[in-house]
């Protein structure tokens, strides 16, 4: 595998040199790359393929807000992380359209090789340019209409706090993946597993929240929601829906709570791919379901015939890039293929295809295209396919419970 280029930003001389002192046992498998300031970055941009850049904030002349603004613009497939103190809070939010990651400075050496390998990692996942330029390209996904209304009512209803807000945005995929996305950034001080949207919105804070949907414009509206194939309507009850099973499945089989709020957030996520695909190329996407559904293929076979991969790939990386927690971008990168997931144990990929296969098979009218199909040699490996038949009913009940709730 070819080598990949980290290129690392700062003014300072000494922040630099301590850098490439933490970094030197990573040299072997990395080639770094050091600018004491934007243009100095640029030029480097210029003469070879810079994978991942890493850029502090404050520096004299072009900050880091426009140095990565920049970047994103000309050299859209590095992936961007910034390195921020406490102390910048607006340059934050001024910049979180542009960043896909934030670093708390000074920066954690295991922390920082964590977010390096990952990274490029994630490289590697996503062979066709064309497609990682447009994934990384994206700042933010559209939410439902009248989603996006109700949260900016609330917002501006000063009797409305915090629980309502995120009420709100825990039942919105889009809005969901953003909050996840800023919480996860070690920026907040808070590098370790967080457990639900409703949880991320209750770390952000209100003001941060009402900043960022407010002032930033952080999350934005989709248009026309239902094409004549493609409906995101049921793409959303298919996620809730995933999300409940994947929970269900997980608390049954384990006590590992890291595991159990992990397949959560992953059903949550797992379709985020075809929100992307349709937002971004509605014809082309609409025209993909319809010929799944002609040909009776898997809509992940026409995807990948069409654009070369298909939603779980295209949303796994997306995800990735956004730094949710490695467990969440895999369940979403192999749900549909777990045979070429390496792992093989009950862990949330697992789940998570188990959960989108019962949805489909207690909603058979649901679906694009053939229905998705249990991986049945890859639980008979784990010794987990006779369950399987127990969480059919268990997810039952949960569905039968919602249709009660909703009327
Ligand atoms: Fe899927
Ligand atoms: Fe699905």
């Amino acid at each position: 595998m070819e080598k990949k280029t980290i290129l690392f930003v700062d003014d300072e001389p000494n922040i630099l040199s301590g850098l490439k002192r933490m970094l030197r046992s990573m040299r072997k498998t990395m080639n770094f790359q050091f600018a004491e300031n934007g243009p100095a970055a640029l030029e480097v941009m210029a003469s070879e393929n810079v994978d991942v850049v890493i850029s502090d904030m404050r520096m004299p002349g072009m900050d880091g807000a426009a140095l990565l603004t920049t970047i994103q613009e000309q050299y859209p497939h590095a992936i961007r992380i910034m390195l921020t103190g406490q102390a910048d809070d607006d340059s934050i939010m001024r910049t979180v359209g542009v960043v896909h990651q934030f670093l708390a400075k000074p920066a954690d050496p295991d922390i920082l090789k964590q977010v390096i390998l990952r990274a490029s990692a994630l490289q590697d996942l996503m062979a066709d340019e064309r497609l990682k330029n447009l994934i990384s390209s994206i700042d933010t996904l559209p939410s439902l209409p009248e989603t996006y209304a109700r949260l900016q009512q609330v917002l501006k209803d000063p009797d409305s706090g915090l629980g309502d807000v995120a009420k709100i945005i825990e039942q919105d995929l889009a809005m969901s993946a953003k909050v996840l996305q800023l919480v996860n950034s070690a920026f907040f001080g808070l590098y370790k597993h967080i457990e639900s949207p409703f949880r991320a919105v209750n770390l952000l804070g209100l003001d941060t929240i009402k900043a960022l949907v407010l002032g930033v414009g952080v999350f934005t509206e989709m248009k026309s929601p239902a094409g004549k194939a493609f409906n995101v309507n049921e793409l959303w009850s298919h996620s809730m829906a995933t999300a409940a099973f994947a929970k269900k499945i997980a608390l049954t089989e384990s006590d590992d709570k890291e595991m159990i709020d992990n397949a959560f957030i992953s059903g949550l996520l797992h379709d985020v791919g075809k929100l992307l695909l349709f937002s971004r190329m509605p014809e082309k996407y609409e025209q993909t379901v319809i010929e799944a559904g002609e040909t009776l293929c898997t809509l992940e076979k026409a995807e990948h015939r069409v654009f070369g991969a298909c939603h779980g790939d295209i949303g796994g990386y997306l995800i990735g890039l956004w730094g949710l927690p490695g467990q969440v971008v895999e369940s979403i990168t192999f749900h549909h293929r777990l045979e070429s997931y390496p792992d093989i144990s009950f862990c949330p990929p697992v789940i998570v295809h188990a959960a989108d296969y019962i949805y489909y098979k207690l909603n058979p009218t649901g679906g694009i295209g053939a229905p998705p199909q249990l991986n049945e040699p890859v639980l008979e490996q784990i010794g987990i396919l006779d369950h399987v038949e127990t969480w059919v009913d268990l997810c039952r009940e949960i569905q039968q419970q919602g249709e009660e709730d909703d009327g």
